[in-house]
């Protein structure tokens, strides 16, 4: 065995401690860029033969999708997350127009596996606010349904009309019984009040090994949601099982993202 040479320790002063996200060398502000005023669907994503794709191209050109829905390149980065963690079974928390419940399903499609998405809103009406200049004052549920159905994807969603975190504990026992859950997207009600009961909801049938996905993490940047924020600067406190968390940025809007992933 060749034992010329060693790993360099490295020297961590015992002081050190993490850094506020502010003072992170890289943390992309929204300040440091104008703010769009809608999202623009890429053109490496214009497939004409890809009826998905198509699908949320049309989606996306309506004003009322901006702000609150995922970005197509968050949404492509959900996509990939679900291509490559193979869930079975997905949780999805606040529909709203179902641009986030499009990309999780069409991974499902593309991978050819029979997983499922359930996926909780109140499906009430949406109103004009910051940024979104359109509303939606009533039948959203059918509305999302016809543009899943145009997508080639209803029939991956199950969906669960209702104060989430009460349908979610309804829906529980279902969803034991399917194996558990693997992936949870929570992007509801982002009070700390309102994000931590969806997290609990959830929680107890979270497989070990399972992740969850927390949006809009960087209050400051994302317009003062404090809840996702909440659960991952206390982690070891409000998680049932034990977890790990990794920060993601999100582009072009930088509301953020943290993974966190049950070991525990
Ligand atoms: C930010 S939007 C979700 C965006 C969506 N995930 C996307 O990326 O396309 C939040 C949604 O959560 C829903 N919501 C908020 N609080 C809720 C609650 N307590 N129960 C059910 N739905 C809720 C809202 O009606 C809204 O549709």
């Amino acid at each position: 065995m060749y034992t010329g040479w060693r790993v360099p320790q490295p020297t961590v002063p015992e002081t050190k401690t993490a850094l506020p996200r502010q003072a992170l060398e890289h943390f992309p502000r929204i300040d440091d860029t104008e703010h769009p005023v809608r999202w623009e669907f890429p053109s490496y994503l214009d497939n004409p033969n890809c009826r998905w794709l198509q699908a949320l191209k049309e989606m996306y050109a309506m004003p009322i999708v901006f702000p609150a829905s995922l970005s197509p390149e968050a949404g492509l980065m959900l996509h990939s997350l679900i291509r490559n963690l193979r869930p079975r079974v997905i949780v999805e928390v606040g529909t709203f127009c179902s641009i986030s419940t499009h990309w999780m399903a069409a991974a499902l499609q593309e991978m050819g596996s029979n997983g499922v998405i359930h996926s909780f809103d109140d499906f009430g009406p949406i109103h004009k606010g910051p940024w979104r200049d359109a509303e939606m004052l009533s039948g959203r549920m059918e509305w999302i349904q016809d543009r899943l159905a145009r997508a080639g994807l209803l029939d991956r969603v199950i969906f669960h009309p209702g104060d989430s975190p009460t349908q979610l504990v309804a829906a529980r026992d279902d969803l034991a019984r399917a194996g558990g859950v693997q992936f949870a997207f929570i992007d509801g009600d982002h009070t700390i009040p309102g994000a931590l009961q969806d997290f609990w909801a959830v929680e107890p049938v979270l497989n070990t090994g399972g992740y969850v996905l927390l949006h809009d993490t960087f209050p400051e940047q994302c317009g003062d949601h404090d809840g996702p924020r909440h659960i991952i600067d206390n982690l070891a406190t409000v998680g049932a099982g034990l977890y790990e968390c990794v920060e993601l940025y999100l582009s072009p809007l930088n509301y953020g993202m943290a993974l966190l992933r049950r070991i525990g």
